[in-house]
């Protein structure tokens, strides 16, 4: 019974943000580190560039969720396509020179009112040119379109670029939500209980999978502030990194553990294994990613963590080829989360590790990643009708705690030109009903829940 408790807790925990709310505060109780060290002061992290609000108004929740009913079904949607690494033989001091070059992220269009008159025949009629500048930029920042103020109008977008929906890499945990399934439409994190978590930036993308293209769409911004929306350039990430640093996590590689499951230190070794090949067997296989489970690799007696397999820190565009800083530390480590708004219960707290020692990151490591990230960073005021094209494979993103209500929502795009890095996985529909119980579950969690780490 205990066991069925504990491995249905870390089923609740892994995502792509690398946290996720337990069900209950049953992951909290468990969870205290030692109480003797003071724990360290929380900042909001910083960003490079912050534009103004202009405060655009948006449409009534009624009439941003309408689909258009005369359009097919998209819900059996693509598998989100495996991650194409291409990390070896980098020259670091030479892929810092090349990823230097790269224009400011992200580029800006505003709709002018032609092209608002023109509806989805704006995209279609622009549809190169913008795919152009997305692998130029790295992401697009469609500001001021009346179009995707709705769901019906993201779609039409999205269908008029020729971008081609596929699920979230981690759909088969069941965390994700979706907003409109029918026209493949997620919804971001808005839940009121994590508007006080900072989302880091990270890639939509485990060691496994990786989806290739997002679209960001704003329906309501925060209606008591805050919620900007982050993006960061991962070359320009790359460029600003010490050398020495990156060289060193090229050389060791990375790991990142994606759930912390506490045990009694009491408990016996015995039953200890009895949890480990529970988790593994059942619970693992859910999640859709390589992981290993491993005790106490953080230090902390009796934790078992899962951990993905290694990988580098710098990967090559599978279209461009241009090498990037291509990795989730900057959310995932957590020194940087100790430090900054978290409200992720201990069970879903991450933590990055070099690969060859499973040490976790020095905190100068951390703080270097983060210096560097953040002054690549644009804090967006994405307002209702404006669209953040997203390449996975380059830009990084994340999302700023907010206050009130929220709606934004994304969708995830496969390959569209290239059939065999697209795969042949089409979404396994009997997921369904794992992804509701669960999501059900999380909706009973509190409001502006805290974690409780140290
Ligand atoms: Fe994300």
């Amino acid at each position: 019974m205990k066991f069925a408790t504990l491995a249905l807790t870390a089923a609740l925990v892994l995502t792509a943000e690398g946290f996720s709310p337990a069900a209950t505060n049953h992951g909290r109780s468990t969870t205290r580190l030692s109480s003797a060290v003071a724990p360290p002061q929380r900042e909001a992290p910083g960003a490079g560039y912050v534009p103004e609000w202009e405060d655009r108004p948006g449409l009534s929740p009624e009439e941003f969720m309408a689909s258009d009913m005369s359009k097919p079904d998209r819900s059996g949607m693509w598998e989100c396509p495996l991650t194409r690494w291409d990390s070896d033989d980098i020259d670091v001091v030479k892929a810092q020179k090349e990823a230097a070059k790269m224009p400011k992220c992200p580029l800006e269009m505003r709709a002018s009112a032609a092209d608002n008159a023109k509806g989805a025949q704006y995209f279609a009629d622009n549809k190169e040119k913008i795919r152009k500048e997305l692998l130029k930029y790295g992401a697009v920042w469609l500001r001021g379109f009346d179009l995707m103020k709705s769901f019906k109008g993201h779609r039409e977008m999205y269908e008029a670029l020729g971008l081609d929906p596929c699920l979230d890499p981690l759909h088969s945990s069941g965390l994700r939500k979706f907003a409109s399934e029918r026209d493949a439409i997620y919804e971001e994190v808005n839940k009121p209980s994590l508007r006080g978590h900072y989302i880091g930036l990270h890639c939509e993308s485990t060691t496994k999978r990786t989806a290739a293209y997002a679209a960001f769409v704003c329906l309501q911004k925060a209606t008591e502030g805050g919620g900007r929306f982050l993006v960061a350039d991962g070359a320009a990430i790359l460029a600003e990194l010490d050398t020495k640093l990156l060289q060193k996590l090229y050389d060791r590689k990375i790991r990142i553990s994606v759930s912390n499951l506490d045990l009694p230190p009491s408990l016996p070794g015995i039953l200890k294994e009895g949890v480990k090949g529970l988790v593994d067997a059942a619970v693992a296989p859910k999640f859709d990613m390589d992981l290993e489970m491993v005790f106490e690799a953080d230090g902390k007696e009796g934790r078992l963590q899962a951990i993905e397999t290694a990988e580098a820190p710098i990967n090559r565009h599978p279209v461009t080829g241009l090498p990037v800083w291509f990795n989730n530390a900057h959310n995932h480590a957590r020194k940087l989360r100790d430090r900054r708004p978290c409200g992720v219960p201990e069970v879903g707290m991450t933590e990055v590790f070099y690969a060859d020692t499973l040490e976790p990151l020095s905190l100068e490591d951390c703080q270097e990643i983060k210096r560097a990230s953040e002054k690549h960073i644009t804090a967006l005021a994405m307002e209702p009708g404006d669209v953040l094209l997203v390449d996975n494979y380059r830009a990084l993103h994340g999302r700023d705690v907010f206050q009130g209500d929220r709606f934004h929502a994304v969708s995830w795009f496969t390959w569209d030109d290239k059939e065999e890095w697209r795969g042949n996985e089409r979404r396994i529909v009997e997921k369904n009903a794992l992804n509701q119980a669960i999501n059900s579950m999380m909706d009973w969690l509190p409001k502006d829940f805290e974690s409780n780490q140290s």
